[in-house]
């Protein structure tokens, strides 16, 4: 019977086949030992020569590093072993034998050789506890939604209206119709959407042509955005925290010998629970302006003010009532000030920046035309989301969560480019 080696366990004493490939082997005299990997984990196959046939044993020395190879044989309980578990091999099956080295082979390539056989180091053990560290995240987000009574909702890659900064984006030719954009955002499809829904969210790449080369952007992410009918500010916050705070107890309960397998801090993801502690703009702009940080109200923060905000807190914090030129022109002004708007950016702990954009949405005709002209945007490519505030319309908030800046989080990756299968970055589009 074929089973993965994570389910090995369930098995002692009985007779399996195993699919998968050599990790690491190596043979002396009348004994050989294949380190054995198939995806779901690793498991030492022990081959005698005098259990075997001689042509099993022939093969089992002739393997090399990352030779695709069945194995039958006998579970036997070996409390030494990782797992708990090693194989006495009956038969040994090459698939595959590979004619050169297996590239990666080194502990000390670097990382642009890495980068470069990315398609070869995602079989790496590191990279196949982040790709299931990643999964879970998905798997969280949706469960999340689906147990709240949200609607999935995939909106379009191919958009025609900028959806959140002219500054960033990839243009393609479409056909006759002239200039399209990739996504930056599905958020005003998302907006469309909860009218008709109320409660709705989607999950899906976008895309940003940053020049910016640091270790939070990629060019191409994953964003999981939600938008709720009738929810205000302050709803729009507790959904925040409250989906945050799942997916990281999701992982624990999910994922836990993968964050182990990294060395993560599980204590310091033991602690993220609602309420999230806030703060506004104008509060964290004093904070760093005394710890001597050059900013200006107005000033967006960058990737440094982030980290020293989030020094302060052992859990995600929110900074709301940003000023409203430093934001996207959708925001509600806030009724108290209206030179600031009812927005949040949630901060992870330990310098991993802004994992969430929100804010309530203008909802008024009128004030929506006046930011689009402020905003220098072409109001007619507006004309369906202005629709939307003509026909019943009412107030609303959203946001969307940067899924590779949360992976990076809760699997402590010093650089976001691990938290994505085929990393796209400025200088980056193969393999
Ligand atoms: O803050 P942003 O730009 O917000 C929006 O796009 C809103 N329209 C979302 C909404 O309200 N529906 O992006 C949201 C999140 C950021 O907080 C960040 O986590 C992530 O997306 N993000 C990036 N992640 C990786 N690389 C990049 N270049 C990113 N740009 C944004
Ligand atoms: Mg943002």
């Amino acid at each position: 019977m074929w089973v993965y080696i994570k389910n090995l366990k369930d098995h002692i004493g009985k007779e399996v086949e195993l699919r998968g490939w050599v990790w690491r082997s190596r043979s002396s005299g009348k004994i050989a030992f294949i380190n054995m990997r198939d995806g779901t984990g690793i498991v030492q196959v022990v081959v005698e020569a005098s259990s075997v046939d001689e042509e099993t044993f022939k093969n089992a020395r002739k393997l090399r590093m990352e030779s695709s190879l069945i194995v039958r044989g006998t579970v036997i309980s070996e409390e030494r072993a990782p797992g708990g578990v090693e194989i006495h091999a009956k038969e040994v099956i090459p698939v595959q034998i590979p004619t050169e080295d297996f590239p990666i082979n080194k502990p000390d390539h670097s990382i642009d050789y890495l980068m470069e056989h990315r398609h070869l180091w995602l079989r790496s053990r590191r990279q196949m506890h982040i790709l299931n560290i990643r999964d879970a995240v998905l798997k969280a987000i949706r469960k999340f939604y689906w147990e709240n009574d949200f609607v999935q909702v995939d909106t379009p890659i191919f958009t025609g209206a900028i959806g959140e900064s002219a500054g960033n984006l990839f243009e393609i030719d479409y056909f006759d119709y002239g200039k399209v954009y990739l996504a930056q955002t599905g958020q005003l499809y998302l907006e469309a959407a909860c009218m008709a829904l109320g409660r709705v969210f989607n999950l899906g790449p976008t895309f940003r042509a940053e020049k910016s080369k640091t270790r939070r952007h990629l060019i191409e992410f994953w964003m999981n955005e939600a938008e709720v009918a009738y929810f205000e500010h302050e709803d729009n916050l507790k959904l925040q925290e409250n989906l945050v705070s799942y997916i990281v107890k999701y992982v624990l309960e999910n994922a836990r010998e993968h964050l182990e397998a990294l060395n993560r801090d599980i204590s310091k993801l033991e602690k993220i629970e609602p309420p999230f502690p806030r703060i506004t703009y104008t509060e964290a702009v004093k904070m760093l302006q005394k710890k001597g940080y050059d900013i200006e109200w107005g000033d967006d923060f960058g990737g440094d003010e982030e980290t020293e905000i989030a020094k302060q807190f052992d859990k995600p914090v929110f900074v709301t009532h940003y000023p409203r030129k430093a934001k996207a022109f959708y925001m509600q002004p806030d009724p108290d000030n209206p030179d600031v708007v009812l927005c949040d950016d949630l901060i992870a702990p330990e310098g991993y920046g802004e994992i969430i954009g929100a804010s309530q949405r203008i909802h008024d005709y009128d004030l929506l035309v006046e930011r689009l002209k402020e905003f220098n945007l072409p109001v007619e490519s507006y004309d369906w989301y202005l629709d939307l505030r003509k026909f019943g319309s009412v107030p609303h908030s959203g946001f969307g969560l940067g899924v590779e800046r949360t992976i990076a989080w809760i699997a402590g990756l010093e650089h976001i480019r691990e938290a994505i299968p085929f990393p796209r970055t400025l200088y980056r589009v193969h393999p």
